[in-house]
């Protein structure tokens, strides 16, 4: 891994393999997942309650009144997940730690049985050759810690360092990447503003706050993981996407700047480059102390990019952000879910990360969504996927060849799984699962990724 100081130059040197596939020597290929999305077994061993657990059983939240159990039933079923993804030769396998089974009150006593979980899974990981990538919060927050006033708490950013530290401790001498946040402008906005994720409020107020205090939790986590961990490798991980305007006037302009703030610009301006967006500072003001830029903006080793698809913003003077989430124009390409397609969104977003942050970038999440079912064959085929994936990955591709410093991509996701509000419609697999008897079976897209992988490292065009 790069040190910190050199993360604008690109590696000195480049295979002549490489070379011919057009990605930097070493560039690693992977799939991501979470905790929630695929464990399952939340009474298990002593797991604590997180805000999912408690979201999903309330009425109306999620499609079909679907919730994290069974989900994917990893937390029994990982050493066959493990032989997947060595089927499939991804050299690496993000997953994160579900806070609440390591911690179940969220700080305190901690729980031997979630502890030795990850263990397993570190291990075995490690034994296949793929190298383990942590996430430390990928959104489950322990349901105690939400009852003790959740994010907009400033004593949270303690109770997440101090989880950050049993982490390190545990596991830090086999798990070296670790990264701090999935997604944190999601779980900010859609729970705090717009009601979609737990705590499901409406506050515009506790929104600046969590966003500050999720900033001072990386920066702390960062600190604590940096002393935990000799040759930790630590980044955070953001969705990037363009804020377009749905609409052609000003005001509809001015919306989608202010939604680019929060959706793009919240998180990686302070924490790589120490100041908030201008449009955010007065909202962030009142939880703002002396000192507190410097311990949000700690040195990190990379960035993760999260993309699927642009996003669109529409002027609402009813709402307190001013603006209102719109859906993409009705004339645009979709994906079997209906997300927009849009290579060449994610070919610039790679170049202007790059430009701004000057960070090596691995684009730890990207896929598509699909409902699907095996045939009559038991097969299942998914040509919209193997072809989002061809074009994402020839997108990125672009970007190195224009500059961009990506040095990994991780397919979202190894299993189809729990995916949010949409429950167990949207499937984003490689593998299909089939959730009454937890039987996977690989997709055509994870023999398309197979072997895209294999001719990758072998040096071949794919
Ligand atoms: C991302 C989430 C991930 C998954 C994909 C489809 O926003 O990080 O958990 O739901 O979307």
């Amino acid at each position: 891994m790069v040190s910190p100081e050199d993360g604008t130059a690109r590696p000195a040197v480049r295979s002549a393999e490489a070379a011919r596939s057009g990605l930097p020597a070493g560039f690693l290929w992977g799939v991501s997942t979470s905790s929630y999305q695929i464990e399952g077994a939340t009474k298990a061993d002593g797991r604590g309650v997180s805000v999912w657990d408690t979201f999903s059983s309330e009425p109306g939240r999620i499609a079909n009144g679907d919730t994290g159990e069974p989900a994917c039933d990893h937390y029994h079923r990982y050493v066959e997940d493990i032989a997947l993804m060595r089927d499939i030769g991804v050299g690496a396998y993000r997953f994160s730690v579900a806070w609440p089974r390591v911690l179940p009150a969220g700080r305190g006593a901690a729980n031997e049985p979630g502890l030795a979980f990850y263990d397993r899974l570190v291990d075995g990981l490690l034994a296949a050759g793929i190298e383990p990538w942590l996430c430390l919060y990928h959104w489950d927050l322990p349901q105690a810690l939400q009852d003790a006033g959740g994010w907009p708490n400033r004593d949270i950013v303690g109770w997440f360092a101090d989880y950050a530290d049993l982490i390190a401790r545990r596991l830090g001498d086999r798990v070296k990447r670790f990264a701090t946040f999935n997604e944190p402008s999601v779980f900010t906005l859609f729970g705090y503003s717009f009601g979609w994720h737990p705590p499901a409020t409406h506050d515009l107020s506790a929104h600046y706050a969590a966003i500050h205090h999720v900033n001072l939790a990386h920066g702390a986590a960062v600190d604590v993981l940096r002393k935990s961990v000799p040759g930790a490798s630590i980044g955070a991980i953001h969705n990037m996407q363009p804020s377009r305007p749905v609409g052609a006037s000003a005001e509809d302009r001015a919306a989608a700047a202010v939604l680019d703030d929060f959706w793009n610009n919240a998180f990686p301006e302070p924490q790589i480059l120490g100041s908030y967006p201008v449009s955010l500072q007065h909202g962030i003001a009142p939880h703002l102390r002396d000192g507190d830029l410097e311990r949000i903006c700690r040195t990190v080793d990379w960035m993760g990019i999260n993309h699927y698809s642009p996003i669109y913003a529409r002027a609402d003077a009813g709402s307190p952000l001013g603006f209102a989430w719109a859906d993409a124009p009705a004339d645009v390409p979709r994906s079997p879910i209906g997300w927009q397609l849009d290579p060449a969104a994610f070919r610039d977003t790679l170049r202007s990360a790059h430009q701004r942050y000057r960070l090596p970038i691995y684009v730890t999440e990207n896929g598509a969504g699909a409902e699907e079912a095996p045939d009559a064959s038991g097969q299942v085929i998914d040509p919209e996927r193997i072809d989002y994936l061809l074009r994402y990955t020839d997108a990125m591709k672009e970007a190195v060849a224009l500059g961009a410093d990506v040095r990994g991509y991780f397919v979202w996701s190894l299993l189809d799984n729990f995916e949010w509000g949409a429950g167990y419609a949207n499937r984003f697999g490689l593998v299909f699962v089939d959730y009454a008897t937890q039987r996977r079976i690989p997709k055509a897209s994870a023999r398309w990724y197979a072997n895209l992988i294999r001719a990758e490292t072998a040096g071949k065009s794919a």
